[in-house]
């Protein structure tokens, strides 16, 4: 379902961030983010990332992220939050891009 709704544009897929539970809330994940994007805007590359819930969103939306569709899980769980953070130069001219249908 997840490859099914990819953006079109090129973009890095940040599959995965964690931080010790008994660490959070200390601003490791913003500093791994933070040396994360250092890498990427260095290689013009946008960033593209599915939220698993509105507390980690916030983070992301601090970080420069824009919040796209919700992704529905076909039965119970999370909702999922598509979010994208354009390349470097972009100035916010696609705040989140297309996506066309796929088939799986
Ligand atoms: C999300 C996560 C990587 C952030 O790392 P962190 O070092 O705790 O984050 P920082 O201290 O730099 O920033 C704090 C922000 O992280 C987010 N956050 C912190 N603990 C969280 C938790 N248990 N679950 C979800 N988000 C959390 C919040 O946005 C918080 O900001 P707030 O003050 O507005 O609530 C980390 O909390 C974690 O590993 N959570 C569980 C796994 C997860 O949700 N990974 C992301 C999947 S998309």
């Amino acid at each position: 379902m997840f490859d099914a709704v990819q953006p079109d544009e090129p973009h890095h897929y940040l599959a995965f961030l964690a931080v010790d539970p008994t660490q959070q809330n200390r601003g490791i994940g913003a500093a791994l983010l933070a040396d994360h994007h250092g890498r990427l805007d260095a290689l013009g590359l946008p960033v593209y990332l599915e939220a698993s819930n509105r507390n980690n969103q916030r983070l992301y939306l601090r970080h420069g992220y824009s919040a796209g569709p919700a992704i529905a899980l076909p039965e119970e769980g999370p909702a999922i939050l598509q979010m994208w953070r354009s390349a470097p130069g972009d100035d916010g001219r696609t705040p989140f891009p297309c996506t066309k249908p796929r088939r799986q």
